[in-house]
């Protein structure tokens, strides 16, 4: 790394630079613990304060996370997630050949509200599977998930259903594909509860995902509100140009 003291681009900000190309062109490898404030301060001659400013603004954008006690550490890359195919988390993280994991937070057997029976067209009063997960790849939690299943579309819902995936299930008891969604995105701060099931700071940006998918049929068998890591997804969404 070299900082150059005369140039009128911030120091802070050339560091910040370096240390970018440096995480891109793999010299900093993910995980790999970064020098202390005090180490770089005294390398380059400069302030602590300048030091600290540039980590922070790397922390902020993803590219380090600190441990407490433990230091600064290079970010592992954002997982690109493209808007394009309906895929499920567990075929997702295996077409990236990572192990998707799951940690039920919570299960109940509920009665339909008035709301949920509209977006699923499904019958008012009936049952519904609540079922709220951590999903998780390579044991790195990755999204919280709270999905509304009516029970006529699943049946009986059991542990081994929450650890693997509903997709495959879903498919299996209706004898059809699953074949299409609406989905809306919309960014969001992590809550207190958020945060610590994420493994992640209160108030950190998250992507909030509601989706409702469909049976080739035509019929509603799950919504779902997921709350993805924001300092761990890039959303890639390609477009043709419309005329
Ligand atoms: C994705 C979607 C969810 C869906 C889930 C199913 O994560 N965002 O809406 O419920 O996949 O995943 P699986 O079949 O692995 O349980």
């Amino acid at each position: 790394m070299h900082i150059d003291k005369q140039s009128p681009i911030p120091i802070y900000y050339q560091i910040m630079e370096q240390l970018k190309s440096q995480i891109k062109n793999g010299e900093l490898q993910p995980d790999a613990p970064l020098p202390s404030e005090r180490e770089y301060s005294e390398q380059f001659g400069i302030s602590r304060m300048t030091v600290r400013q540039a980590l922070s603004n790397l922390v902020n954008e993803g590219f380090l996370y600190r441990q407490k006690g433990r230091g600064t550490f290079v970010s592992r890359p954002k997982m690109e997630q493209t808007l394009q195919g309906l895929t499920s988390f567990t075929e997702d993280m295996k077409s990236r050949g990572m192990v998707p994991s799951s940690k039920l937070v919570d299960y109940e057997l509920i009665d339909s509200t008035a709301e949920l029976a509209g977006i699923l067209d499904c019958e008012h009063p009936s049952k519904i599977h609540k079922v709220i997960r951590v999903r998780l790849a390579n044991d790195i939690p990755m999204a919280i998930e709270a999905s509304y299943i009516p029970f006529d579309m699943a049946g009986e819902l059991h542990d081994s259903h929450f650890q693997t995936s509903i997709y495959e299930h879903i498919e299996q008891y209706n004898s059809s594909p699953i074949s299409h969604a609406k989905q809306e995105l919309e960014p969001s701060a992590a809550t207190q509860e958020e945060a610590k099931l994420l493994e992640i700071k209160k108030g950190a940006p998250v992507l909030l995902i509601k989706r409702t998918t469909y049976l080739q049929s035509g019929i509603a068998f799950e919504h779902v509100k997921s709350i993805y890591r924001g300092d761990r997804y890039t959303f890639v969404h390609y477009m043709d140009r419309l005329k």
